[in-house]
């Protein structure tokens, strides 16, 4: 009879990163709480292009970038009005230190778009709105990506108090112009999304006015001033400079009732589980089972080293560091003890493992948001007295009533919000089941951009007495 002994090789690894760094969203903050390194952020699974601009104006990967139509595990929730701080780096895993290339200049823009279903929805087509934007700041003299990359790669907004509760793409676009002369216009666009669930008290009835948005791909133009700004030779026309894509549109709720209490729907999909041991970007650990002899022990250790796996495999550009807390805190020390003869566990059960997994924030702390005190159209229509009236008036008045059905009690509203028409549907992700344990088995982080020293894994059977 065979009893695996498994046991682990720390083999240092360098990888050569093969990419030229420009920008890469990492990291979101709710309220200033960090959410960790890639949680909810749909990012390139390849390293080696996680920080590379998205080109062509027809391009799907625009929507959210590369792998942006994949949907990730969880998703945040935020209060309406909440203050989100997005983190950009240059090196995705903060290997190296910095947010931008030098030299890059042009402006930010952040986009929501509202959707159906979080859990398929490939973000790209109708239904992107604009809530914030910078071109050129005439008070500093700067490009609003220069300013960010002053405040170390840290961006703050403010959402708006008026929308719908319902899960939404956030999106971040950034275009780069330095490149964009006469002779090579290349602007370059930078886009990275998260995924978001927001409670607020405006009900999911209500609608985004859809003349306020905008279908990505489709909302740049190759003939947009925007994009073909000289930033070499203004000549003091920067303070016309239009950001490209749509007006912003912030909706206000209504004064009294913009608390974010109560709200008509819940949040079912993309919660990060109670019994999350550690949690690296999107991937939890959970307990393994208990055992009371030493086949028992073993089976669990090798489901510690499997989810380990799975950790590894599906760490984004970010890293793994959360991946590395279950590896030392679980999976060794669970093969320590039955290594040792103690089959009753496993050890610390349920316990979260509490090493620090967040990454530090650069500067040490987090910037106020750009468009504090922003005011927008106030949206009405909420808490059941809606009014019944339809459509909305194209935006003249400052009340904008976006009501599209009949007046529902919101006592009684437990649907899930009103499919939005052309939504596209994400293909199904193709998941290759690990390869089972077995003599030389390998290991190796997916993170291609890191130049830090990676660990691989052995396990190895040995025929037990
Ligand atoms: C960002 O800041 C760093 C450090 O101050 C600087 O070296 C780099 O050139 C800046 N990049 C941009 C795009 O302004
Ligand atoms: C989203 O789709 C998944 C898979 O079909 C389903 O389980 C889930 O309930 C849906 N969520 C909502 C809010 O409709
Ligand atoms: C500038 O654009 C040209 C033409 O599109 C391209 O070949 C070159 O690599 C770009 N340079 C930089 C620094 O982006």
């Amino acid at each position: 009879m065979r009893f695996p002994v498994a046991f682990t090789v720390g083999l240092a690894t360098a990888f050569a990163s093969l990419a030229s760094a420009h920008t890469c969203f990492t990291t979101l903050f709710i309220n200033d709480v960090n959410q960790g390194d890639g949680t909810c952020v749909r990012m390139p699974k390849d390293g080696s292009l996680s920080t590379h601009p998205i080109y062509g104006y027809d391009n799907p990967d625009l929507a959210c970038g590369r792998d942006g139509n994949i949907p990730v595990a969880f998703t945040c929730p935020a209060p309406a009005g909440a203050k989100l701080t997005f983190e950009f780096r240059m090196w995705a895993d903060l290997s190296q230190p910095g947010a931008i290339d030098a030299g890059h200049k042009g402006p930010i823009a952040v986009y929501l778009k509202r959707v159906s279903n979080i859990t398929i929805d490939s973000a790209v087509g109708p239904g992107w709105f604009k809530i914030y934007e910078e071109g050129f700041d005439t008070a500093t003299n700067m490009w609003a990506v220069t300013k960010l990359n002053a405040s170390q790669g840290l961006l703050s907004i403010n959402l708006p108090s008026g929308l719908p509760t319902s899960y939404y793409l956030i999106r971040t676009e950034m275009i780069a112009l330095h490149n964009v002369t006469s002779n090579a216009v290349s602007p370059q666009p930078y886009v990275g999304c998260a995924q978001l669930f927001i409670q607020s008290s405006v009900p999911p009835e209500t609608a985004i006015p859809s003349e306020k948005t905008v279908s990505i791909p489709g909302h740049l133009s190759p003939s947009d001033p925007g994009l073909n700004f000289n930033v070499y030779r203004g000549e003091g026309k920067e303070s016309s400079y239009r950001v490209p894509g749509p007006a912003v549109y912030f909706p206000t709720a209504p004064p009294g009732n913009n608390k974010a209490q109560n709200p008509t729907i819940q949040q079912t999909d993309g919660l990060i589980p109670d019994n999350c041991l550690v949690k690296n970007a999107n991937w939890c650990g959970v307990e393994v089972p208990r055992y009371t002899n030493q086949a028992g022990c073993w089976a669990s250790a090798e489901n510690c080293w499997n989810q380990l796996e799975v950790c590894y495999k599906t760490a984004p550009p970010s890293g793994n560091k959360g991946c590395r807390v279950w590896e030392e805190q679980k999976c060794k020390v669970l093969q320590q003890a039955c290594s040792s003869g103690q089959w009753q566990g496993p050890p610390n059960e349920g316990q979260k493992l509490t090493a620090v997994v967040d990454s530090p924030i650069p500067g040490g702390k987090l910037p106020d948001p750009v468009n504090a005190g922003q005011q927008g159209e106030v949206v009405s229509g909420g808490g059941g007295s809606s009014s019944g009236s339809g459509n909305t008036g194209g935006g003249q008045a400052t009340t904008f009533i976006v009501s599209t059905t009949s007046a529902v009690p919101t006592s009684v509203v437990t649907s899930s919000p009103t499919p939005i028409p052309n939504d596209e549907v994400a293909p199904t992700p193709t998941v290759s089941p690990p390869p089972r344990g077995g003599k030389g088995k390998g290991y190796r982080p997916h993170c291609k951009s890191t130049r830090k020293q990676q660990q691989r894994r052995w396990v190895v059977y040995e025929p037990m007495a």
